[in-house]
């Protein structure tokens, strides 16, 4: 199988897109190069997500992700986890910051921080992550490593709600795509990526309508 004959199987498949009115307010955390932030901004400009990326955080000054940001007119705030005591400081100030911008619920596009109950509890069902393996497998670091060692015929990524513990909560959406002979990290990387940049941008609008549902029922 080369690799451009082969369709990625995503679930729930993607489309027809939600509108929100008003559209969704997110705050985006992210530590890497940034292509999923990016992804987002090119789904709302677009007008496939119906939303409004209020504020970028990144935790490290030189990542791609801030570059990203400038270049795209995003407010972006660094908030370098060496500067904070512990985990829950760093996420005490995330809280402060997210909920001072007035957003709704916050995507981890490519944030390599754990996250502790501090910034969970604060929006609660409303912090989602993608992850670039098929949940449950492969959790943890070096996801993409881990499954080419393990020797399995299919990888992808996935979308859930941030829980306490490391990759797991509610799958809110994954993409599939095989392990081709000859695959590299970095040729399998390249392949999850581009189904990660359709993935993301979809499981947002998903989880939007969960958050406003709950938002609508609560008066
Ligand atoms: C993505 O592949 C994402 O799945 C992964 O970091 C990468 C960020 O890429 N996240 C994790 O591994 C979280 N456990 P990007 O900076 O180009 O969006």
């Amino acid at each position: 199988m080369n690799s451009e004959r082969y369709s990625a199987l995503i679930v729930p498949p993607i489309g027809p897109w939600p509108r929100f009115d008003p559209p969704l307010r997110l705050g985006v955390m992210a530590s890497g190069t940034g292509s999923n932030f990016e992804a987002l901004h090119d789904a709302t400009a677009c007008g496939d997500l119906s939303a409004q990326l209020c504020l970028l955080v990144v935790n490290k000054a030189d990542c791609g992700a801030r570059q990203r940001a400038a270049h795209l007119g995003i407010r972006c705030e660094l908030r370098d986890h060496r500067h904070f005591t512990s985990r829950e400081a760093l996420d005490q100030d995330l809280v402060h910051t997210f909920q001072d911008e007035g957003v709704e619920a916050i995507v981890m596009a490519g944030w390599m921080r754990i996250v502790t109950p501090v910034l969970i509890d604060a929006f609660p069902g409303r912090l989602i992550n993608i992850h670039p393996s098929l949940l449950p497998s492969f959790r943890g670091m070096d996801a993409i490593g881990q499954c080419l060692t393990s020797g399995a015929a299919i990888a992808g990524c996935t979308v859930h709600e941030v829980q306490k513990d490391v990759d797991t909560g509610p799958i809110l959406a994954q993409a599939a795509v095989p392990v081709l002979p000859g695959d590299d990290k970095e040729k399998l990387t390249r392949r999850i990526q581009a189904q990660e940049h359709r993935l993301l941008p979809w499981a947002t609008a998903l989880a939007g309508q969960r958050w406003r549902k709950a938002a609508s029922t609560q008066g």
